[in-house]
């Protein structure tokens, strides 16, 4: 298995994501927004997940401009959407794509850092529903897709806390090592059945609208970009990756 040094260091190759059919969640955001970009750059037709349609077509615009293949836009308000909003979002890629050979889960929120005795109910059931509900509801509704791919990837992006379990984190942490355990559920699943493998990526700290609301006071000029810590995804996206399955990376 390759090392977390390998995944860092992989230049992907131009080409490297050809005619795949990927969906990025959270794709108005720092991380997914970047990854959808390097993707479509990389020659995946990309379906761009998110709330903010608003959001998702400036996305949309700089894929286009940079002369990537035509990406689709995918609307999804996880505190919104009933199982009619998920099972529309297959039909839609199953109609225009009718497989899915990659889904990335980017979409999250921080909630409150707070104590535990303090930490607000509602605040916890949101962060929970966002951060991991969601992202299995997302998954079991596009399971038929992926299976219809010959060399499907799902990649869940984690974070430090799992590892670290830092006080005042609350719902987030917990969140995290949930979708970390769903991950592993799935990778088992999935294993010698179907030729779906399931990884996760902890990007590290990473200069977004994410890590901006979690430390105000810290100098975003002193983190990387996301840009920066892409290559661990991609490199479980292409080819590279395929035998790969149940693992966690640290992409920085
Ligand atoms: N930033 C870091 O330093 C860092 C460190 C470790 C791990 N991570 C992880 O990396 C991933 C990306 O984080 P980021 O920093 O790129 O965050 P971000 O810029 O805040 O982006 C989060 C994305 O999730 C979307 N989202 C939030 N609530 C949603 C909902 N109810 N329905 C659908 N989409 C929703 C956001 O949509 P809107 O644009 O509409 O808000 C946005 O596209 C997350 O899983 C995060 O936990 C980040």
């Amino acid at each position: 298995m390759p090392t977390d040094q390998e995944l860092r260091a992989y230049v992907p190759p131009s080409g490297l994501l050809d005619g795949r059919v990927i969906l990025v969640t959270g794709a108005s955001g720092g991380l997914g927004g970047a990854l959808a970009r390097a993707c479509a750059r990389l020659g995946a037709r990309v379906a761009l997940g998110g709330r903010n349609v608003r959001k998702l077509e400036a996305v949309y615009d700089a894929i286009v401009a940079a002369g990537g293949p035509r990406p689709s836009i995918a609307p999804l308000d996880f505190e919104r959407a009933d199982a009619t909003h998920y099972d529309a979002l297959a039909e839609a890629i199953g109609r225009e794509f009718g497989r899915l050979d990659g889904l990335v889960h980017s979409a999250a929120i921080v909630g409150e850092r707070a104590p535990l005795d303090h930490y607000d109910v509602p605040t916890w059931l949101k962060v929970m529903h966002v951060n991991v509900t969601a992202p299995f509801i997302v998954t079991r509704t596009l399971l038929p897709l992926l299976r219809a791919s010959e060399d499907a990837s799902v990649v869940f992006a984690t974070s430090g806390v799992t590892v670290r379990r830092h006080a005042y984190w609350g719902a987030y942490a917990v969140s995290k090592s949930a979708l970390e355990g769903l991950a592993g559920v799935l990778a088992e699943e999935c294993e010698g059945t179907t030729a779906i493998r399931v990884n996760s990526v902890n990007p590290g700290p990473m200069r977004t609208p994410m890590r901006a609301r979690a430390f105000p006071g810290e100098d975003p000029a002193t983190l990387p970009m996301p840009e920066q810590v892409l290559a661990p995804f991609l490199y479980l996206l292409g080819p590279a990756g395929r035998g790969i399955s149940g693992r966690r990376y640290d992409a920085q």
